[in-house]
């Protein structure tokens, strides 16, 4: 009797750096890019089917990007209508979904795994699902990106390092570049990974139907949008003061800003940079998630499914940072007694725990914050 074909067994997604996290950072991070065959698994979920339908949701940010080769190429952003797969065709389009660690909690599991970086330079998991030629044309990201192939193949091409100078193709959304010499290609197929660092060009095709391909984005903050955080926090700390000058001497020529005049100015401005705000500032804003997703619930039938020794997952929508007996959960600041501190410190340092672990740092005051941050929706008990 011919035996039953071996189902591969269910696990959840799953990536493993083929080399030590040191060399991997020393040789590649932020350097050069890396294809890793074979470095994950457990990319079964989302399927096409729950992708198209995250991508309707109200809350969900999602593009589709029509076009190959010299193009033309368009763009439908979110909000999509209904209908909107049933206009597209066999060929030549990609369904792109940001931010699906954030709604899926059981995606967001696989951030675990990235554990050699610090949590805040993650910023989300956006997967893209193409028909056969689909693709988002050459472009570079301003990111570091893992680009995880999950189902189907894509062939990746790979070029030289960009900026903000190298000419682009008159498609003002897009921003694909203009030339992209071929320096080096990969056929990714299910588990392959390929790691690229910000500002290299790239364009992958799909080279099948149903090519669904997870990326892995970091976050680069932008010191520019950090210093308006910055401000922002001080201001929101300090009463307005105007400038006085009851001292005043007789001014010898009107028309001019004296030295002593634009000093006290400057010097008063700054003074509302209070070192205690500005960091106040990093942490709130490090620790603010992309989206807030928490109004999708946690699927644990498919978690215990796939581990049963999961008890207790983070939604994949909380950001937690640690600042010494301070914890930032999702922008806003906790103080954390001596015997609620071991919990949070396993609270920060992965996304899913089991009952040993917790039990060994439970105390009846980590339980009551745990349990509020359960009514709250932070955390889910399997
Ligand atoms: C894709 O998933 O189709 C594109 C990802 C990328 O090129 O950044
Ligand atoms: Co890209």
């Amino acid at each position: 009797m011919p035996s039953a074909p071996q189902l591969p067994a269910l696990t959840l997604p799953r990536f493993i750096l083929p080399m030590k996290p040191a060399a991997f950072l020393r040789e590649h991070w932020q350097k050069k890019p890396l294809f890793m065959p074979g470095a994950a698994h457990g990319l079964d979920q989302p399927d096409a089917n729950t992708l198209a339908g995250l991508a309707l949701e109200e809350s969900v940010e999602a593009r589709i990007i029509t076009g190959a080769g010299n193009g033309p190429w368009s763009v439908l952003q979110s909000p999509l209508a209904d209908d909107v797969f049933e206009t597209l065709g066999e060929e030549n389009w990609t369904l792109l979904v940001q931010s699906v660690d954030h709604f899926l909690t059981e995606t967001s599991l696989l951030l675990d795994d990235f554990a050699f970086l610090p949590n805040w330079r993650v910023e989300d998991i956006m997967i893209s699902y193409a028909a056969k030629g689909g693709s988002v044309g050459p472009h570079f990201d301003r990111y570091d990106v893992f680009l995880i192939q999950a189902a189907g193949r894509r062939r990746w091409q790979i070029g030289d390092v960009c900026d903000e100078s190298t000419p682009r193709q008159p498609t003002d959304e897009l921003k694909l570049l203009a030339d992209m010499p071929v320096r080096e290609e990969f056929v990714a197929g299910p588990g392959d990974v390929l790691y690229l660092p910000p500002g290299v060009a790239h364009h992958g095709v799909a080279e099948d139907s149903d090519c669904i391909t997870w990326s892995v984005g970091f976050r680069a903050p932008d010191y520019q949008m950090l210093m308006a955080e910055i401000a922002g926090e001080c201001l929101a700390e300090s009463d307005s003061q105007l400038f006085t000058d009851p001292d005043r001497d007789v001014t010898s020529d009107p028309a001019v800003l004296a030295d002593a005049d634009r000093q006290q100015l400057i010097r008063g401005a700054l003074d509302l940079l209070q070192p205690d705000a500005i960091e106040r500032a990093v942490y709130r804003w490090l620790s603010t998630p992309r989206l807030d997703g928490l109004e999708f619930a946690v699927d644990d039938h498919h978690i215990r499914e796939r581990d049963d020794k999961v008890a207790l997952v983070r939604h994949g929508s909380v950001r937690l940072l640690m600042q010494g007996k301070l914890a930032w959960l999702n922008g806003d600041s906790h103080t954390l007694t001596e015997q609620q501190r071991p919990l949070v410190q396993l609270l920060a340092s992965k996304r899913r725990y089991q009952e040993s672990e917790l039990d060994a740092v439970m105390t009846p005051t980590a339980r009551e914050l745990l349990h509020e941050w359960i009514e709250q929706g932070y955390f889910a008990p399997l």
